[in-house]
């Protein structure tokens, strides 16, 4: 028997507790306990300082302080504000200026983009692609549109992109569906920091050259929500050029997030942006994609929209956001080495990493070893193949002791 009262399950499996929130409250419990020297909490997916703090770049909060109150009170339109729209593509492009038929719909954060590129892209039942290791919400995400997760494998035998397995999945979908949905969160891919490198961002672009041909459509959802952390800015966007050799069947869509580049987590602000071959398929896009939002959270909120078009209309404003985010990547940068220098010198395996928030381990049994650490107070999150360390919520002398407590734990 269901255990719901009113509510309908619709076939999900809903739990009482969410799982990383669960850990959190456990940490936060023992630090209560133990004292916050006790306790190292790498759950948690927001840029934090040394001392735990969340970290908010000063100028964004200058920008912030300085609007009126038409500027967040108001509303948006449904696809953004126009001046937001046209910033947006700048913070996500950088110096590039694509030549395709490009348009920005505003979405609340990175996953507002994922969610309508998934409901408009795909159709009801369809299997939408990504690798073995994922961002949680994406399943979630696509069962709530009555639509499911299939995946390829990361990683070959030899810790190399598995072109082999992307290739295979790709055909057997198109095959099945005539279409497909797929989802590269890259550079510093959530949870494991891998970046993919330009030869695996030509494999990936020659398999889907190749499938199309036999394809109604092919999205290519680029989710790069961590792609000012992700190393120099200009260096890992290197890939967008490569997006505009594609047939017109085959259309990519950059998920670009103000969360983490704007540290603007909860003002709930990204944009989905499409690099079109035809005017009709960008024309299209940008309306059923204002349509979707009308049906689901209507208009983003404005006041993140305003606060970037401020920095883009900016020119010291926004080299000062670049250079206090840069000092704060280096940050992140550096804890992310530190974790991957100890890992190695204790000889614990990790996934391939590059850059960005989390680092991965892959194990047998999570759960137990994660329940293990906590005995210790180390709160990390168990991951279906694997244990998640935020680096990017613990000091770099955390990251140095992490890879011996978690060694010590699997043995
Ligand atoms: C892989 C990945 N994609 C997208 C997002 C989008 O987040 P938001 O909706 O806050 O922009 C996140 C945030 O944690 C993420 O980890």
């Amino acid at each position: 028997m269901s255990d719901y009262i009113l509510a309908k399950q619709n076939g999900r499996t809903i739990p009482s507790e969410d799982k990383i929130f669960g850990i959190s409250s456990r940490a936060k419990a023992m630090i209560a306990k133990e004292g916050a020297d006790k306790v190292i909490n790498a759950t948690i997916g927001s840029l934090l300082d040394d001392e735990g703090k969340l970290v908010v770049l000063s100028s964004v909060v200058e920008a912030v302080k300085k609007l009126a109150p038409a500027d967040f009170a108001d509303y948006a339109p449904i696809g953004g504000t126009p001046g937001f729209r046209e910033a947006v593509k700048k913070a996500a492009f950088g110096s590039f200026q694509p030549k395709t038929f490009t348009e920005a719909v505003s979405t609340p954060g990175g996953t507002g983009a994922i969610r309508n590129t998934i409901s408009n892209y795909s159709r009801p039942g369809d299997k939408i692609l990504t690798s073995d290791w994922y961002w949680a919400p994406y399943g979630t995400i696509a069962g709530e549109l009555g639509r499911s997760i299939e995946t390829y494998r990361m990683f070959d035998e030899k810790g190399a992109f598995d072109i082999v397995s992307f290739s295979a999945k790709v055909k057997e979908l198109v095959l099945a569906q005539k279409s497909l949905v797929i989802i590269l969160n890259t550079p510093a891919h959530n949870p494991t920091g891998y970046s993919l490198s330009d030869q695996n961002w030509d494999q990936v672009l020659d398999v889907l050259r190749q499938e199309s041909a036999g394809a109604g459509s092919i999205v290519l959802l680029v989710d790069a929500a961590y792609i000012d952390f992700a190393g120099d800015e200009e260096e890992c966007r290197r890939f967008f050029p490569k997006l505009e050799q594609l047939p017109p069947n085959v259309l990519p869509i950059v998920a670009y997030s103000l969360s983490k580049t704007y540290t603007l987590y909860g003002t709930r602000c990204g944009a989905m942006i499409c690099m079109a071959q035809t005017e009709a398929i960008a024309d299209e896009f940008r309306r059923v994609c204002e349509f979707s939002s009308r049906g689901s959270w209507s208009n983003s909120a404005k006041l993140a929209q305003v606060v970037l078009t401020r920095v883009y209309e900016d020119e010291s404003l926004l080299e000062q956001v670049t250079q206090e985010r840069a000092e704060f990547r280096e940050m992140l940068l550096r804890r992310g080495r530190a974790f991957e220098e100890e890992a190695e010198r204790v000889g614990l395996e990790i996934v391939p990493f590059d850059a960005g928030f989390f680092v991965s381990i892959p194990c047998e049994k999570p759960d137990v070893i994660s329940r293990k650490l906590e005995a210790e107070g180390l709160f990390i999150v168990p991951l279906a193949k694997g244990l998640r360390v935020s680096v990017a919520s613990v000091s770099e002398e955390a990251c140095r002791k992490i890879p011996a407590m978690v060694k010590k734990a699997m043995e």
